[in-house]
């Protein structure tokens, strides 16, 4: 089974975690199925960009993202050339090391 590992985040994941990953499920259900509250504003429906990840390794092994993923990443906060929206993004056999980034679009507009 893949492993994700999940980077320090100051308020989803202060410790960081690792852990076993489902392959077939989206990243941001695995994240979810092990307490991570990840946003997902929309509920994993690729409607909103809360739940954007930045895959700091095993990107390439992800399938590629269709078009209106990144439509809606453009929108995302902090994008970067390894961004995913991690309800579109199925985990496969590959290992997974997960950036969620600082803020999503939601708190953008809060501040
Ligand atoms: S939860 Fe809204 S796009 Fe992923």
């Amino acid at each position: 089974m893949p492993t994700i590992t999940v980077l320090p985040h100051v308020d989803i994941c202060p410790e960081g975690a690792r852990f076993q990953a489902e392959p077939g499920e989206s990243i941001c259900r695995n994240l979810l199925n092990h307490d991570i509250a990840i946003e997902h504003a929309c509920e994993l429906s690729c409607a909103c960009t809360t739940c954007h990840v930045i895959v700091r390794e095993g990107f390439a092994g992800l399938d590629p993202s269709e078009e209106n993923e990144d439509d809606l990443l453009d929108k995302a906060w902090g994008l970067t050339p390894l961004s995913r929206l991690s309800c579109q993004a199925i985990v496969k056999e590959g290992d997974l090391v997960i950036e969620i980034p600082r803020y999503t679009i939601n708190h953008a507009k809060e501040n």
